[in-house]
């Protein structure tokens, strides 16, 4: 509670520790927690029942979760879930009879390129390892008896250790040192020039000189809205301080596993980036608030904290210098909704991740109502780039609007998914057939989401769209995380839709109706075509709701995120449905569902009373 600035902070460490000592949360556990913080039980409940990772019931000595989103379902995670199923005799949600076992599956877990996987956690010790490329009976088997010897977690790289499948342009930059032996290790980021960037700045810069060139450089937000970090930074109001800078490395997009690899693999990339970022908007504490799943990049950015500490780069007096900094890493619990910046500041101050009202802005009132900056990983770890080089040598890179260079995430149907760094405005194609090698078995690309499953579907005629901001924006998509899901000719286009719509209605945070409702009903009617039980008009129906979710409808972006992608499906794909619900319901036997008719304003007065 000390390291924070106001103690509840501590409310979701406080969580790990009481579940790793009791196994789970029983209402005892909840109740110590809740008087160490001086809460009612409820409170602390309240906070524990919205984060997937709190385990409110008992699980086995070992809880195993496979992914099951979009990406890794496109890659073979069923046949991974049903080996798992067959081999431990236990469906979801259940605990082997010996009490080992728990198997349940999950929503994605970074790890979408590396297709198809699982999370393990050791109750014990709360520790968690990732077991990925599963696409073979034996290794599901490997990874079991590792487990079961009890020797599964001495270490929590992932299985199989090393840094995943990656490339693009020559020279790399945001990706160049991950394959370095112990590139995670300070020695070997200062033997290739790490931190002279950070040295130089702070003893040779002032912190406005940074931020004009970060600005001038245009280094526009990786996580998914593009806006420009610099002026985001520039909107922080003179003289008021403190001020925080709060890194989202919540990466929880399903098709986006970017930001896991530089933390595993580089990580004193980032923190040299939070010193850069911190200087210029004059912070004196940041935060790296990551997905409680990315248990094994904690302890590496844990490890590098750690390690820059020591060498007086973090800390009072900074480089020799008046400067201080000090970085706090800070776990989520396994909830979507807290990649969105307010909802990650609700979560980081100790409640549930619900987001907050837009204005006031977090650069007005954020983290503890002081003015805070919110960046993505990617976007900070451009910045020790750009000051080494200066925002000319960057803008070369890209278009004018979309500068820069950028790690693209490739997943779904290709022979070689993996990251990718490469320049804006990349065609579509060239990722997919020059850098990931096609699909599979060669048959024809169908659709492509471009930025995260959030993003509308583009279809096989504009894959020579560019990979920047406006060019994806003019084909009817965004850009956004960067997540590129490929869908090959022959995959269902109704299963994505459906599990598309599971996902989005398990992770609405439920705080306003458009969303908590609207994507429940869209699950249930794709549940029913799915089962064969669908009529045409469910099509209609459908798409009548998405206009009740989309459009700014919903009190966060979520509401848009959760509905576009099914827009584009039915708008685009719609014969493929309706041949699917003709096929599995010749008879078309169901009562067709009546429409609901268009919401309209009552401007009456006395209608009104
Ligand atoms: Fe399975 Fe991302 S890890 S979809």
């Amino acid at each position: 509670m000390a390291r924070y600035p106001q103690g509840l902070s501590a409310l979701l460490p406080a969580l790990y520790v009481a579940q790793r000592e009791a196994g789970w949360l029983p209402a005892a556990a909840l109740q110590d927690v809740a008087q160490l913080f001086g809460l009612m039980p409820a409170e602390v409940e309240e906070v524990a029942s919205f984060y997937s990772m709190f385990n409110l019931h008992p699980v086995g000595e070992y809880h195993l979760e496979v992914c099951t989103n979009v990406p890794c379902q496109l890659r073979g995670a069923t046949g991974c879930a049903n080996q798992l199923k067959q081999a431990l005799g236990v469906d979801y949600g259940e605990t082997t009879p010996d009490g080992k076992f728990t198997l349940d599956h999950m929503e994605c877990l970074g790890a979408c390129g590396t297709a198809p996987m699982f999370m393990a956690t050791e109750r014990a010790t709360g520790k968690i390892r990732y077991f990925e490329e599963l696409d073979a009976a034996e290794k599901v088997e490997q990874a079991l008896g590792l487990i079961g010897s009890g020797q599964g977690f001495e270490t929590c790289e992932r299985y199989p250790a090393g840094p995943y499948r990656h490339g693009g342009m020559e020279p790399r930059y945001l990706l160049a040192n991950v394959d370095k032996p112990d590139s995670h290790t300070i020695e070997v980021y200062i033997r290739d020039g790490g931190y002279e960037t950070a040295r130089l700045a702070l003893t040779t810069k002032t912190p406005k000189e940074v931020l004009e060139e970060v600005k001038a450089a245009n280094v526009r937000g990786r996580g998914g809205a593009g806006f420009p970090a610099g002026t985001k930074w520039g909107f922080l109001p003179a003289g008021v301080y403190p001020r925080y800078l709060v890194v989202n490395a919540d990466e929880s997009e399903p098709g986006t596993f970017k930001d896991r690899m530089i933390m595993e693999y580089d990580p004193h990339q980032l923190i040299e980036g939070i010193i850069l970022a911190a200087y210029a908007v004059e912070c004196k504490q940041a935060f790296i608030y990551i997905r409680g799943e990315y248990y094994f990049a904690t302890t590496r950015l844990l490890q590098a904290i750690a390690e820059a500490g020591a060498r007086g780069f973090l800390g009072k007096g900074q480089f020799g210098t008046a400067n201080e900094l000090d970085i706090i890493v800070h776990r989520g619990a396994g909830a979507y909704e807290c990649g969105e910046e307010t909802a990650l500041l609700s979560s980081l101050e100790g409640g549930r991740g619900h987001p907050r009202l837009k204005p006031p802005f977090p650069a007005v009132e954020g983290l503890y109502r002081k003015p805070t900056v919110v960046n993505n990983v990617e976007t900070i770890c451009n910045v020790p780039h750009v000051i080494r080089h200066g925002a000319a040598w960057y803008k070369q890179f890209g278009t004018e609007k979309s500068s820069g260079f950028r790690i693209f995430c490739l997943s779904g149907w290709v022979k070689r998914p993996g990251l990718y760094e490469l320049p804006h405005a990349t065609t579509l194609r060239e990722l997919i057939y020059t850098y990931g090698g096609g699909t599979p078995d060669d048959r024809p690309v169908k659709a492509v989401v471009p930025g995260g499953l959030s993003m509308k579907l583009l279809t096989e005629t504009q894959l020579d769209t560019p990979l920047d901001y406006e060019s994806i924006q003019g084909a009817g998509s965004m850009l956004g995380s960067a997540g590129v899901i490929v869908i090959g000719e022959g995959q269902s286009l109704v299963e994505v839709a459906r599990r598309t719509l599971s996902f989005y209605r398990e992770e609405s945070c439920g705080k306003c109706t458009p969303c908590r409702e609207g994507t429940s009903w869209l699950e249930k009617i794709l549940i029913r075509i799915e089962a064969g039980e669908g009529n045409l008009s469910d099509l209609d129906l459908a798409r009548s709701i998405t206009n009740f979710v989309a459009g700014g409808r919903a009190f966060c972006p979520f509401g848009d995120a959760a509905v576009w992608g099914l827009q584009s499906h039915l708008d685009k794909f719609r014969p493929e449905f309706e041949q699917y619900i003709r096929e599995k319901n010749p008879g078309l036997d169901r009562p067709e569902m009546p429409l609901r008719p268009t919401y309209r304003p009552s401007t009456n007065a006395a209608e009104l009373d």
